[in-house]
């Protein structure tokens, strides 16, 4: 049976997106079947990030209204074999479908797949509601900054009401240099504050916001944090990938002064 895990957060613009595609890039690198759904009808933008936007014929929508079969809307990722997207369709369309309609999609597709992601919108109303009622695990993502940190929390408190399997949180755009100056909380306080335990922490990083359809150049500090938090949701190991370690020590410290300006 696949695995179904919503990626929320509650504030919008703090990386669902980028999770999504990123995390279903590296579980597919680790050899996993996997399956990336934008249930983000009002402002889609999965296949964008994941650079398919061009090859979409059929589209959620279609599924759910019986305009075609599951298999003509996936679209198979250019660069992995076992990486898909069901893209979403558009939103007067999807106002009329239900969170039961998208869970009989989603479990036509069980069999195939090691991992079902669903890419959800910011907030709580109804298109979450829609996207949770299709999952049996949840990604909170957030950012180190208050106004995250609060909507995550009141996001965590309503996923708690849908009696999940395990609700994770990622902090993402995680600043190494902020956090060894004391000036931005570190990952794990943050765990203990939402009372939520830590799945991964991703670096702020030009390469993600830059990268293109292709994926995270390897190499890059992103490229190994999305490698560290795929083998913890696969192992279900707590690795998690430190930030602050190219800022310790004397080059740390000289690396921390550029970032500052000085
Ligand atoms: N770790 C990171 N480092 C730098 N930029 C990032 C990082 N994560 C995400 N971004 C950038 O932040 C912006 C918002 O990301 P994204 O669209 O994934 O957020 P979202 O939570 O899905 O937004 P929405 O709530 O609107 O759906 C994008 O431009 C993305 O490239
Ligand atoms: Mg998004």
């Amino acid at each position: 049976m696949a695995r179904k895990i919503v990626i929320t957060s509650g504030k919008g613009g703090v990386g669902k997106t980028t999770l999504t595609a990123n995390l279903g890039r590296a579980l597919a690198d680790l050899g996993c079947r996997v399956v990336v759904i934008d249930v983000d009808f009002g402002l889609n933008n999965l296949d964008v990030v994941l650079g398919v936007e061009n090859k979409i014929v059929y589209d959620l929508c279609d599924v759910v209204e019986g305009r075609c079969r599951i298999k003509q809307a996936l679209i198979q990722d250019e660069h992995k074999c076992n990486l898909f997207i069901l893209p979403s369709g558009n939103v007067s369309a999807s106002s009329m479908i239900s969170g039961q309609q998208i869970r009989l999609v989603i479990n036509g597709l069980d069999g195939v797949f090691d991992y079902i992601l669903i890419d959800c919108p910011a907030g709580i109303d109804v298109g979450f509601h829609r996207a949770v009622s299709c999952s049996d695990e949840a990604i909170v993502v957030a950012t180190p900054s208050v106004p995250s940190l609060r909507d995550a929390d009141k996001v965590i408190t309503v996923l708690k009401s849908y009696k999940l399997d395990k609700i994770k949180v990622v902090v993402n755009r995680a600043r190494g240099d902020l956090i060894m100056s004391d000036k931005m909380m570190y990952p794990k306080d943050i765990s203990e504050l939402l009372k939520t335990d830590l799945l991964g922490v991703l670096p702020e990083e030009d390469e993600v916001f830059l990268s293109s359809g292709y994926g995270l150049c390897k190499g890059s500090d992103s490229y190994k944090a999305y490698k560290v938090l795929a083998n913890n949701l696969v192992k279900n190991t707590e690795k998690i990938y430190d930030v602050t370690n190219k800022y310790s020590g004397f080059f740390g410290s000289i690396r921390r002064s550029i970032k500052r300006g000085i």
